[in-house]
């Protein structure tokens, strides 16, 4: 069946409003981010966004920063595919990569960058590839460059364990409001794909891709700033923080 009639703009769209349930100010977030990397670094010539889905960030740092050169990189062909066809333009590429297999940033080709930035994405991994991938970034982020997650990032079960179970519950409690209110949440959105007959060579495939996803222990943040502290980041914060959400930053 012909991809023509498909509306790109209009699933990254639905992306987006149902990713706002889970991520609460989504939109003003990624302003905030886009803020910080202008701050920090000035006008991005080079900007990554890392594990990017179907585009969100890059389209806006497109927007926010018009002569960057932004490269999305992300596993989900699928997602990709909306990248690209709702997204891409001569500034703006993405990329298929697996941030756990190293050298994965072979992508990138050789250049440094002034700015990552990613979004509900790292807590896929586990805590010893997000080790390895602040040493990846570490080596790629120019000196004085950015690298900022929002994103779920546990207490600590161990070592908060009741401050722990409270994030977790007010994290749960502000998806259940965002579902109550109307929002399409992540399920109802795949099963929308899912019956798009044009989908199901991008969705096998994406299958493929992630049927070893290992779900190892949740990543909180203490393995986060410890993993940029010692990959070499010059200064490593939270910036704001909503239950377990929270808006991580460090700097090269
Ligand atoms: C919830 S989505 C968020 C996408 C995008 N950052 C956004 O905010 O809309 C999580 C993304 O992480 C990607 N991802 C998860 N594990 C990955 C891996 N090992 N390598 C590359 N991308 C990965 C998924 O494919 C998916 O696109």
């Amino acid at each position: 069946m012909s991809q023509q009639r498909i509306d790109w703009t209009g699933w990254l769209a639905r992306w987006d409003d149902q990713q706002a349930g889970y991520l609460p100010d989504r939109e003003e977030q990624f302003a905030l981010m886009l803020d910080v990397v202008e701050r920090i670094t000035g006008t991005p010539a080079r900007f990554l966004d890392l594990a990017c889905g179907p585009g969100s960030i890059s389209a806006r740092a497109a927007e926010r920063f018009p002569a960057a050169e932004i490269t999305g990189v992300d596993l989900d062909p699928f997602l990709l595919e909306i990248a690209r066809q709702a997204v891409a333009s001569d500034r703006v590429s993405f990329a298929e990569a697996d941030l756990r297999a190293p050298g994965w940033d072979g992508v990138l080709g050789d250049q440094s960058l002034d700015a990552v930035c990613s979004a509900t994405a790292l807590h896929w991994l586990d805590p010893a590839d997000l080790t390895t991938l602040a040493q990846t970034l570490a080596q790629r982020i120019r000196p004085g460059g950015i690298f900022l997650n929002a994103d779920t990032m546990r207490l600590g079960p161990t070592e908060v364990p009741r401050l722990d179970a409270l994030a977790v519950e007010l994290r749960d409690q502000i998806w259940s409001t965002s579902h109550a209110n109307g929002v399409e949440d992540w399920e109802t959105w795949w099963k929308a794909a899912a019956a798009e007959p044009a989908f199901t060579a991008l969705l096998t495939e994406r299958e493929t891709r992630f049927a070893d996803r290992h779900k190892g222990r949740d990543i909180t943040l203490t393995d986060t700033v410890e993993a940029f502290r010692k990959a070499g980041f010059a200064e490593v914060a939270v910036l704001g923080q909503v239950a377990d959400k929270h808006l991580f930053a460090a700097i090269r």
